[in-house]
């Protein structure tokens, strides 16, 4: 059973890397060119992501690919890298034959089917006019996955933390009672949950602690 993880030098990742082992996976991380990340449990693939083969190599094989990329700093560089980054992933799959996609996202990137609820929206107000950069990679990442014919769940999370793991609300926001609040833990277990549960494919469910 193999598993490809982009975004995995992050926080996210560490706990992504640590449910993945636990539950048995081959994983390959797919880390930046210059990236000092380094890991023994794990195949490490390093490369650019306009390096098509490179990525192709690294999602090879893979039963899913799941990716924690995601802009989390204040300063955030124009040109949407993230949305340029998991369309080049999303390209290499196709070209792999994979079609299982699981990505991070937050309540910024407003569903279709969303309620109203401000503790979300009021966060997202304030990223989209303090960081545009931010916002505007958030909101194509999610027209980007949307519009692409891949078995797709977008988590949609708000503030992480490095806290045990708990019970989850799960569901579109203002539909569902959420928390702003989610261990890294939580996500991690729920995006591998994912894998084998068709129930969210072409969803972007809400989560966060109980
Ligand atoms: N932290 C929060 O409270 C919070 C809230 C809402 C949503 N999220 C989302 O949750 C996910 C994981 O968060 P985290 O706190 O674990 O993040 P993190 O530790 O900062 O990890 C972010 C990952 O994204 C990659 N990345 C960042 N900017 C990039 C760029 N311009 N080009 C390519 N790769 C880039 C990083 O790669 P490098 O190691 O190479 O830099 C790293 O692997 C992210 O998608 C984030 O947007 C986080």
């Amino acid at each position: 059973m193999k598993v490809t993880l982009f975004g995995a030098t992050g926080r996210t990742g560490a706990f992504l890397i640590a449910e993945g082992l636990k539950r048995g996976y081959d994983i390959t991380v797919f880390a930046r060119a210059r990236s000092a990340f380094d890991h023994a449990g794990v195949r490490v693939v390093r490369g650019d992501f306009d390096d098509i083969g490179r990525l192709r190599e690294a999602v090879s094989g893979s039963e899913a690919i799941l990716s924690a990329l995601g802009p989390v700093r204040l300063v955030h560089p124009q040109g949407l890298p993230i949305t340029r980054a998991t369309e080049s992933i999303m390209a290499a799959m196709g070209q792999e034959g994979i079609t299982r996609l699981i990505v991070v996202s937050t309540g910024t990137a407003v569903d279709p089917g969303d309620g109203r609820d401000p503790k979300i929206w009021l966060p997202a107000l304030l990223i989209r006019y303090a960081m545009p950069s931010v916002y505007r990679d958030i909101v194509a990442l999610a027209q980007a996955v949307r519009q692409s014919p891949l078995d797709w769940t977008m988590v949609r999370v708000a503030f992480l933390n490095d806290r045990p793991p708990g019970r989850l609300n799960v569901g579109l926001y203002g539909r569902v009672r959420h928390s702003l609040r989610l261990s890294r833990a939580d996500l991690a277990r729920f995006m591998f949950d994912q894998m084998a549960d068709p129930a969210h494919v072409r969803q972007a469910p809400g989560i966060s602690a109980a």
